[in-house]
């Protein structure tokens, strides 16, 4: 990772993160009078260091942020630095005695999505250890198991792109294909000698609103992308982009999601060879809402499936992609409040989706917002109204 600046403008998963994992646990943490020396370890460009991190903490002396790349903490000190705030060079899996570097040593030692980058995750918690004064108190938040190194994985397989992947695994997660991640972490933990207090692998979802943001969350992080030919860049990226969105679509074992505008939605299932779903018959619908169910493929709720149904082109005529005309009322459309009949959103809202708030049943939404598409494969062209 050696591009700061964009990763700065596309970490708003990690910030949500931090800020969650913060919230809960720093009121358990104990908090001495006299000030806190504080280490951040994977700082990277520093901003959740300084602008999450530091507001939080209760008493604070001095705040260090390390990182193994130079650009970062290059990046980090002219963005952030300030009396209280320095950044400092530190590889926390290959250091030898990081404690010679920093002989005081810290009382809290944070880390926000840094150690599924170290392989020798042992020497790292030795080294956080040894990092730490007597007493002091550490608080590590990064992924276990997540679709993205899934996409690595599948990447890897492709033979344009293997060349570029060999070592794929060296940026797995260690922790990916554990059974039990919690449990393998506190392993370590207790073998370099922490006492540990709380060890979670939860499941979190986190929904980007905007499919740029999602490809410039995987271009921030990813570390082949630079391998490639300048050329290629943009190819493998957008194939990035469709593995994970395939991972999503499956369900595998994903929780980062992509959503699109309805046109954006149209053209991911296109491309599958596709379009979005048109739902002719009240038994493909009920199908479809118990697949939804049956498989684990919900939506959040506040969410809704694009489906293939619109009235964009004349306001209140309401067409198929396959064109052939919607059926409004029951048994497809629901309802607002159980009051206002759907779809009731005028010329403002012209694409059909099915609302998880209202049971999955139809509603038209602005073309423009953000939904999952429902798509399907091999459309029959005719209609029998
Ligand atoms: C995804 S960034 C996280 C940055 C920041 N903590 C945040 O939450 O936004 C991960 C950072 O960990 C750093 N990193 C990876 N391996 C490291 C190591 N062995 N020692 C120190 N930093 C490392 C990377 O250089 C990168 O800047």
């Amino acid at each position: 990772m050696e591009d700061a600046q964009l990763y700065v403008s596309a970490n708003a998963m990690q910030r949500r993160d931090a800020l969650l994992v913060l919230s809960e646990y720093l009121p358990q943490m104990s908090w001495q009078e006299e000030g806190e020396a504080v280490l951040d370890i994977g700082c990277g460009s520093g901003d959740v260091t300084r602008n999450l991190l530091m507001p939080l903490l209760p008493r604070v002396e001095q705040v260090t942020g390390v990182d193994v790349s130079s650009e970062m903490v290059g990046y980090a000190s002219k963005t952030f630095q300030h009396n209280t705030l320095s950044f400092r060079h530190l590889d926390i899996e290959n250091s030898i005695q990081p404690r010679q570097i920093f002989p005081d040593g810290f009382t809290k030692v944070f880390s926000f999505y840094c150690l599924h980058w170290v392989r020798g995750q042992d020497q790292c918690l030795r080294n956080i250890y040894q990092l730490l004064q007597p007493g002091g108190e550490a608080l590590l938040v990064f992924l276990a198991n997540n679709p993205l190194f899934t996409m690595y994985e599948n990447m890897s397989l492709k033979p344009q792109w293997h060349q570029y992947m060999q070592d794929v695994s060296n940026y797995v997660s260690v922790y990916q294909h554990k059974s039990d991640p919690a449990q393998a972490m506190v392993e370590v933990a207790e073998e370099a000698g922490f006492e540990v207090v709380s060890c979670e692998a939860p499941t979190l979802e986190f929904i980007f609103q905007n499919i740029n943001y999602v490809k410039n969350a995987i271009k921030a992080v990813n570390p082949f992308v630079k391998r490639v030919p300048q050329e290629k860049q943009e190819a493998f990226l957008k194939e990035c982009l469709t593995e994970l969105a395939s991972l999503k679509t499956q369900r595998s074992d994903g929780q980062m999601v992509a959503s699109h505008t309805w046109d954006d939605a149209r053209v991911y299932c296109q491309d599958r060879g596709g379009d979005l779903a048109c739902i002719h018959s009240c038994d493909d619908f009920g199908q479809i809402v118990r697949h939804i169910h049956m498989s684990g493929q919900e939506v959040p709720l506040d969410f809704s499936y694009w489906v293939g149904g619109t009235d964009r082109g004349d306001e209140g005529a309401w067409f198929w992609v396959d064109n052939t005309p919607m059926v409004l009322g029951v048994p497809f459309w629901g309802e607002i409040n159980s009051t206002v009949h759907e779809p009731s959103g005028g010329v403002d809202q012209n694409c059909a989706q099915m609302f998880h708030n209202d049971r999955y049943y139809m509603h038209d939404g602005e073309c423009d917002k953000h939904a999952y598409a429902l798509c399907q494969y091999g459309i029959v062209g005719t209609y029998q109204g």
